[in-house]
């Protein structure tokens, strides 16, 4: 029976990916049997929430590849690594918390993740208001109106989570490049490593506050190499002295290494202090940098020069020129467009990975080799 069950989901996972590689075999890291995820984070795992929270479409260039307009709000030319993830598993794609117009339900979990967001609490000059504190609060205002939706009428099961779903079901993060690499912008290097711990500590109390609402089951994204975000490089690297041998900003780089090495530590001892829990920690910046750094072993011709953007190599970026949209910069008109093969091209907009580079990564995830999971159950 247990082999039957695992032939299906090997030929469900064939089936779905196999379009793209299929030699790569593929464990289960992300198990099938979480009923539900709820994901939180910033724009690497919004399905649609900041668009449908501050009420905007994205350029049609966004989506292009995939999902076609109306947009899908990702800010990424196709999927995300959480959409590939959610195939690999055999479910919808997630619904986004604030979206009020969809086909979709969420039965299978909701999505608060929100581009832009911080771990910090946002302010007047954040993109996003929906900062991880806000995007917790929600979950637990979600949580609570399911359940009492669900005890007045059972019918509302086929589009709620019903309780054991939201025991049983999986707890996705993917936060915090944006309170590393928006602190450059008014900090120096070393007050940006002193604010880490800070930032880690605000992200251990949203934990804490989902594990109180019934959490159980949490997976956890590193951040990843963020001085090798064309923004970065073209904003702080313009001397020289301050990028790597692969073009990468050394002092962004170091930055998420010690966030990373941080959140490694809170990881190694949250099972200790949350009885009957499970935590995964994956390494998206081991992931990220192999594709960077080798990024033509991996059959793509660009890593750090931007597919939908302007001004040519080496980085065809400007960050006064969003990508699909037409503006004045340095006194003249320009617009950015998409390349021809955005399968070629790690970065989609100078800030956002391609959905190719997103399918690299969501297989890497799915070999296990970059997860590592504590649990504290039976103990
Ligand atoms: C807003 O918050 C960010 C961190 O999330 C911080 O870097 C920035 O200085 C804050 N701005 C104001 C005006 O407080
Ligand atoms: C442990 O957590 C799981 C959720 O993963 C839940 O189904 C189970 O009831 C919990 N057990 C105890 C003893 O709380
Ligand atoms: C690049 O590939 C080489 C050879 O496979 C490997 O040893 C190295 O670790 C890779 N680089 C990164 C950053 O993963
Ligand atoms: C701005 O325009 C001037 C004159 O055309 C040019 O020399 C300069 O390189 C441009 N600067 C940037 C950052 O593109
Ligand atoms: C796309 O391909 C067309 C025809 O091959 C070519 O003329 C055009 O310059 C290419 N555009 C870009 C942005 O590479």
């Amino acid at each position: 029976m247990e082999n039957l069950f695992h032939n299906l989901l090997t030929l469900l996972l064939f089936v779905t990916i196999s379009h793209t590689l299929p030699s790569l075999a593929v464990s289960f890291p992300i198990s099938p049997n979480f009923p539900a995820v709820f994901n939180f984070g910033d724009s690497n795992s919004d399905t649609g929430e900041l668009s449908s929270g501050l009420g905007f479409l994205l350029q049609p260039t966004y989506g292009q590849t995939y999902f076609k307009p109306p947009s899908s709000g990702r800010f990424c030319n196709g999927r995300l690594i959480v959409d590939f993830l959610m195939e690999a598993i055999g479910r919808p794609y997630l619904r986004p918390y604030l979206d009020s117009i969809s086909r979709q339900t969420y039965r299978r979990g909701c999505n608060f993740a929100a581009g832009g967001s911080t771990i910090q609490k946002a302010n007047a000059s954040s993109i996003s208001p929906f900062g991880f504190g806000v995007q917790v609060s929600q979950f637990i205002t979600f949580k609570s109106k399911a359940l009492q939706l669900i005890q007045q009428d059972e019918e509302l099961e086929r589009y709620l989570p019903s309780e054991n779903y939201f025991e049983d079901g999986l707890y996705m993060f993917d936060i915090g490049q944006n309170d590393i690499a928006g602190a450059f912008y008014t900090k120096t290097l070393d007050q940006v490593l002193g604010l880490i711990p800070t930032v880690l500590d605000i992200f251990q109390d949203g934990l804490k506050r989902l594990y109180v609402g019934g959490a159980r089951n949490f997976w956890i994204h590193n951040t990843g190499p963020l001085g090798c975000l064309p923004q970065a490089v073209s904003l702080f690297g313009t001397d020289k002295s301050k990028l790597d041998e692969f073009g990468c900003v050394i002092d962004h780089n170091q930055a998420a290494k010690l966030f990373n090495l941080q959140l490694y530590g809170i990881f190694k001892k949250l099972p200790q202090q949350y009885p009957n829990s499970s935590f995964t920690y994956i390494d998206i910046f081991s992931i990220k940098s192999d594709l960077i750094l080798n990024h033509s072993k991996y059959g793509f011709d660009h890593s750090i020069m931007v597919c939908c953007g302007t001004g040519g190599p080496p980085l065809n970026y400007d960050d006064k020129v969003n990508c699909g949209s037409t503006a004045r910069s340095n006194g003249t008109i320009k617009t950015a467009k998409a390349c021809n093969d955005s399968s070629k091209y790690v970065s989609w907009d100078g800030i956002h990975y391609t959905e190719a580079a997103n399918r690299f990564v969501a297989l890497h995830i799915l070999t296990g080799e970059y997860s590592e999971t504590m649990s504290s159950r039976n103990l």
